[in-house]
């Protein structure tokens, strides 16, 4: 009996310290792993968006390669998706599924036989929209000096 009473109050005191522990030590990895993903996907996309208008994007290689990139980005849209999910930002998720489906627009452009250049540039400016629609409500700062979170924002 003795055993039985004393089990779960153990357990609980664990899951106690560990949201002390959590809550102390957890938000700025989590906003350094965040701002991991802006900059992966930052550099994926800039490196696209100078193709897509170009001539080589006609070239099967270049579209290859895109996609590839395009395919390392996606996954850390879903972290970010999830980094809002997890703090019960709504309009954050929001911002997250249309730069998700906008990405995924894309991508079905990368992956055509025929290549249709007008369509994806078309696809790329309505993701380069979603971007920027997060970022409105959710960043602050410059090239200089950096992004970050809006203060209060989160
Ligand atoms: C749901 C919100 C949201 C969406 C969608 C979003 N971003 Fe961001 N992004 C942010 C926030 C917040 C920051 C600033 C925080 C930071 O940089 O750590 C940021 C920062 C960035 C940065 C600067 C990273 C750095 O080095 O500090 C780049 C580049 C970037 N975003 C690119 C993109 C691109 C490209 C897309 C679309 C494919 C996109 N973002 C979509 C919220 C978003």
């Amino acid at each position: 009996m003795v055993a039985g009473t004393r089990v779960p109050t153990l357990a609980v005191t664990a899951v106690f310290a560990g949201t002390i522990w959590l809550s102390a030590g957890q938000t700025p990895a989590h906003l350094k792993e965040f701002e991991a993903s802006m900059t992966e996907i930052g550099d994926a996309f800039e490196i696209i968006e100078e193709m897509t208008p170009s001539p080589v994007y006609l070239l099967n290689s270049a579209r290859g390669d895109a996609i590839a990139r395009v395919d390392v980005a996606r996954p850390r849209m879903d972290a970010v998706r999830k980094f809002f999910a997890d703090r019960k930002k709504r309009d954050g998720v929001e911002f997250s599924d249309a730069a998700i489906a906008a990405i995924d627009a894309f991508r079905i452009e990368l992956t055509r036989t025929t290549p249709d250049q007008a369509a994806a540039i078309e696809a790329l400016e309505e993701m380069t929209r979603a971007c920027a629609a997060c970022h409105a409500v959710y960043r602050e700062g410059d090239t200089i000096n950096g992004y970050r979170f809006k203060a209060g924002a989160l």
